[in-house]
């Protein structure tokens, strides 16, 4: 398995990981680089099978700063350097795949999974014979949208603010400002068109392409791929870990588990808001204020995961006496309304708690389907890539979202923000609507099961494994017709 170098691409690769590991069926090897793996490995329990298998990286090659090897730590303009050094792999995975192949005797390996951005390896694959599959962590609506935005452009055709996809038009409208702020300037022959039409012509070639999302709810978005690239396309989520977060991962938490779950503990049940932005993502220091004013206001009880705002470095120190309100973070430590996590939170564990009634993110799919997987309905504030598109998924389809602000230049009262909080969680008819699709109906719709042991609850879909046991007892001829179910 080789995720691209991103958490938001590594942590879905590790959850798949995981589940496949406990059929102890099959040797996993998981392939990324150093800096990647040492982080890695404080997510794997002691005893994880999971082999991990480093591949060359030097980040100056291609133009990025000394030692960044993950998109969370680089500025993000720079992830379009992170995109082209995406190619630069094959040799190197060639001989990864030649070595394994040759330690085992010449018995190959029985799956290729890779990052939706690795198409490239189904060359390496057809040479050794092997099955391959691109994973993408993401919704099929969402990356629908995303591609067939790319590939047309169809803003740079129109006068109009709204607009159809010319190859996908059961998405209905796009607006303007649900493009990216590199969209939004893309010609077609700009360095992010270019590269993302390359990658992802890709998926031409590949055997099988998989969804880490569920076809009852997105069903669009797994279609257009078929048609698309008449390849076979799996919606095999939710895959993703359980909440029990390792004790040596939390080294990389803004504040220890133990303190995040006292503080949530002398909260009420569903009183409290969690928001976050994801490990890539920031506001703008006008929206950053704005945001801190509507949580005050609101008189809701929140944990904000926050990053120092757009224009700062991202890994600097939090400087709250400049970018929040004065005073704010003093009142909101005595009233004990609020907690600030800087950086990074322990979200899964976050979200698992009885106290916690909402999410305010920026709908990258991990954080949905984290979300929905604890019943929690979401206030969405998409930022980048295919965001726009889950939020207009989750808001006008499946119903268990609410859009509080879209992107990271636009204006945003806090008057607004606080009429949403109160939509969501001052008991409206919308707000029960919302949290009893995101809970019951849902869930059962997602068949998804919880099993509880070894005191945590465990989220499992039997998706994934059971469809790896059918590649492995049919014959892989990946046009077979069972396949498109
Ligand atoms: C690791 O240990 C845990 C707890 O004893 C157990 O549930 C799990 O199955 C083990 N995993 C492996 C891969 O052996
Ligand atoms: C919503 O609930 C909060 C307390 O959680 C309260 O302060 C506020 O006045 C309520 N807003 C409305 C419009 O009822
Ligand atoms: C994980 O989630 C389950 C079910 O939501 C909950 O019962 C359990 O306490 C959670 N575990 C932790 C460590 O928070």
């Amino acid at each position: 398995m080789f995720p691209f170098l991103a958490q938001g691409h590594i942590i879905p690769f590790l959850a798949l990981a995981f589940q496949l590991e406990k059929t102890n069926k099959y040797t996993i090897t998981f392939v990324n680089t150093k800096k990647n793996l040492q982080k890695l490995t404080s997510s794997l329990p002691l005893n994880s099978s999971i082999n991990l298998l480093e591949i060359p990286f030097n980040s100056l090659d291609h133009n990025l700063p000394p030692d960044t090897e993950n998109s969370d730590s680089i500025p993000y303009n720079l992830i379009l350097n992170l995109l082209q050094a995406s190619l630069s792999f094959k040799p190197y995975f060639r001989k990864l795949v030649s070595d394994l192949v040759g330690e085992r005797n010449g018995q190959k390996p029985l799956y290729i999974i890779t990052d939706m951005f690795f198409g490239w390896c189904a060359e390496i694959a057809q040479e050794f014979g092997v099955f391959h599959a691109l994973f993408v962590g993401g919704a099929g609506f969402g990356f629908a949208c995303f591609y067939s935005l790319w590939l047309n452009l169809p803003h740079q055709n129109t006068d109009s603010d709204e607009f159809l996809l010319p190859d996908f038009p059961e998405a209905s409208k796009i607006h303007a400002t649900q493009l990216s702020e590199f969209l939004k300037v893309a010609d077609g022959t700009d360095s992010f068109s270019m590269i993302l039409k390359k990658l992802m012509s890709l998926w031409f070639n590949v055997d099988g392409i998989l969804f880490n999302t569920v076809e009852e709810l997105d069903h669009l978005g797994p279609t257009y791929f078929r048609r698309k690239f008449g390849r076979p396309v799996w919606a095999i989520g939710p895959v993703i870990s359980s909440n029990k977060s390792q004790a040596r991962e939390q080294t990389h938490f803004g504040i220890s588990l133990e303190m995040c779950k006292n503080w949530l503990d002398t909260k009420p049940c569903s009183s409290v808001v969690y928001v976050s932005f994801g490990s890539m993502n920031t506001i703008a220091s006008s929206q950053m204020m704005e945001l801190a004013l509507a949580l005050e206001a609101s008189g809701k009880y929140f944990i904000w995961v926050v990053r120092p705002p757009l224009g700062f470095d991202i890994n600097s120190e939090f400087k709250g006496n400049e970018w929040l309100p004065e005073g704010f973070e003093e009142r909101i430590k005595i009233s004990k309304q609020g907690l600030l996590v800087h950086s990074r939170a322990p979200q899964v564990d976050i979200l698992s708690h009885k106290s916690v009634s909402a999410f305010l993110s920026h709908c990258g799919w991990n954080s949905v389907l984290e979300s929905l997987s604890h019943g929690l309905p979401i206030m969405g504030w998409p930022m980048a890539a295919e965001q726009f598109y889950n939020v207009k998924l989750l808001e006008e389809e499946i119903g268990v979202c609410v859009e509080v602000a879209r992107g990271k230049s636009c204006v945003v009262k806090h008057q607004e923000i606080v009429a949403k909080i109160e939509l969501v969680m001052n008991g409206t008819e919308k707000g029960k609507e919302m949290k009893r699709k995101a809970s019951s109906g849902l869930q059962q719709k997602l068949r998804w099961r919880r099993t509880i042991g070894g005191g945590g609850g465990e989220i499992k879909s039997e998706k994934a494994v059971a469809l790896f046991e059918k590649l492995e007892h049919e014959e892989l001829k990946p046009d077979s017709a069972s396949w498109i179910s």
